[in-house]
């Protein structure tokens, strides 16, 4: 609890915005702090059943998009533990590092390279330390004897199960470069600037891609296909362009490993400036090539056409799950009207809400009422995820679904056991329609497919 109240604070000056998706996560159960029964484990989080939710819209449009849309394109699912071998090889034991300082009074850590004065403790005045280099890469050991321990890594990046299983996917399929393999998952990073809620944290789910194309080839031309098929993503799960800022990074400033990259970054309520959100990055051959030195194993492609034999480039569109989410939310989150008509609302695309329809009888006690409203919701949710909601008075179940974004709400009313017909409200709109029941499957595929 102390971490999760730390951050707040943190956030506080920002910006209120932030306070308030932090607190509506915690309260309707979207993100909780990690470990929260203990006091919290800083920068940690868990999702909770409607995070679960918004998380796998987003991963499954994102699957489909990138992976399953595409006929140049295939995905696998690596393991998170891997071998030293692989962490070496691509440079990351070596190089994947930041530069930290500590404060000689508060002891609170900073990263140089994010430093105003790197003398100077931004928090207290104080004198801080000499810079020295820190591992991102979190070390495990395997094995129960503790002499006889191999170093194991988590996976700081899921993009090196892609290269080391290149050769893998290449022999087991028909695929020919150009082609992609896509992959979502839990990478780790030992950060030592964590916070603003789950922007940073020291696990975190990434999704990307690695597009493998001959080094012949226009490399800058498919790098900015690639940029603008991921503006055609932000669309699909209603991230509005305006927020975005495509950042080219300078030559000095890239990553050890590319050779040109593009953040692409996003304004969240919790700072003045943009953020990374996503990027995309031309990783030449430089990956296959240290796999190929290092492990012996070919990593050429042998082109049938050209008959040539080439060690593919690459280039990289790079996804946080858990930033897309705080984007989205970000993005959502609207209070409209005043006094007793004040509201929450969330207004995510309906793709992306966690729960599409909520379905209800107008009065809770009421069995004739329930039982039609049960047949409805049981049909209902055969197709959509749905919500069974019939707690309190009308209006405040309204309001509460529409603080989790849920776009429509269906009420069985005693007319409804005549007419054959219920109210359907539109969650931005807040107008009710009446829908004949036999007519609604038709008028939500319309809505919402
Ligand atoms: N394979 C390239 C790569 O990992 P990166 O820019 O270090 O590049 C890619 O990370 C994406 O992963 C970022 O754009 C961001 O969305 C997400 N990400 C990176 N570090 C993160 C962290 N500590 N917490 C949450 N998300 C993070």
């Amino acid at each position: 609890m102390l971490f999760w109240l730390y951050n707040l604070n943190a956030m506080k000056k920002e910006d209120g915005k932030m306070e308030k998706i932090v607190s509506l996560c915690k309260r309707r159960g979207f993100v909780y702090p990690g470990s929260d029964i203990y006091g919290g484990l800083a920068n940690t989080y868990d999702y909770g059943p409607l995070g679960v939710e918004l998380k796998n819209n987003i991963k499954h449009a994102w699957w489909k998009y990138f992976v399953q849309d595409r006929e140049d394109m295939v995905g696998i699912d690596g393991g998170i533990i891997s071998s030293a071998k692989v962490w070496e090889a691509s440079g990351h034991i070596k190089n994947f590092k930041d530069p930290l300082v500590e404060c000689k009074e508060c002891h609170h850590r900073f990263r140089a390279d994010k430093l105003k004065d790197i003398k100077k403790c931004p928090d207290c005045k104080g004198e801080l330390t000499e810079e020295k280099q820190f591992s991102l890469l979190f070390k495990t050991f395997i094995g129960p004897v503790e002499n006889d321990q191999q170093i194991a890594y988590l996976r700081g990046e899921t993009a090196q199960n892609i290269f080391v299983n290149f050769k893998n996917v290449l022999n087991s399929n028909n695929k020919k470069v150009p082609f992609g393999i896509g992959q979502m998952g839990k990478a780790f990073r030992n950060e030592i600037t964590t916070g603003n809620f789950i922007f940073r944290t020291l696990e975190f789910e990434q999704m990307e891609i690695e597009y493998f194309i001959s080094p012949d080839s226009d490399w800058n031309k498919i790098f900015e296909d690639w940029v603008n098929y991921i503006h055609g993503f932000a669309d699909l799960i209603g991230l509005n362009k305006n927020n975005f800022y495509d950042d080219e990074i300078k030559k000095d400033d890239l990553a050890f490993y590319s050779k040109r990259t593009i953040d692409m970054e996003y304004k969240f309520p919790f700072s003045e400036e943009y953020e990374e959100l996503w990027a995309v990055a031309y990783r030449t051959d430089y990956d296959l090539t240290q796999h190929q030195k290092a492990s012996g194993q070919s990593m050429e492609y042998f082109d049938d056409t050209t008959k040539t034999k080439y060690i593919p480039h690459v280039i990289e569109p790079t996804f946080g799950v858990d930033r897309t989410l705080l984007a989205l939310l970000s993005e959502a989150y609207c209070e409209e009207g005043e006094g007793d008509d004040k509201r929450i609302v969330l207004k995510l695309k309906p793709n992306m809400a966690p729960y599409k329809i909520a379905v209800a009888p107008l009065l809770g006690n009421k069995e004739k009422l329930a039982e039609k409203a049960r047949e409805i919701y049981g049909n209902l949710k055969k197709k959509w995820n749905c919500v069974w909601d019939d707690r309190g008075n009308i209006g405040k179940r309204y309001r509460s679904q529409d603080e989790i974004g849920t776009p429509y709400f269906v009420v069985v009313d005693f007319d409804s056991l005549e007419d054959e017909a219920v109210t359907v409200r539109d969650r931005d709109t807040t107008k009710q329609e009446r829908i004949k029941i036999e007519d609604l499957e038709k008028y939500f595929e319309e809505k919402l497919n």
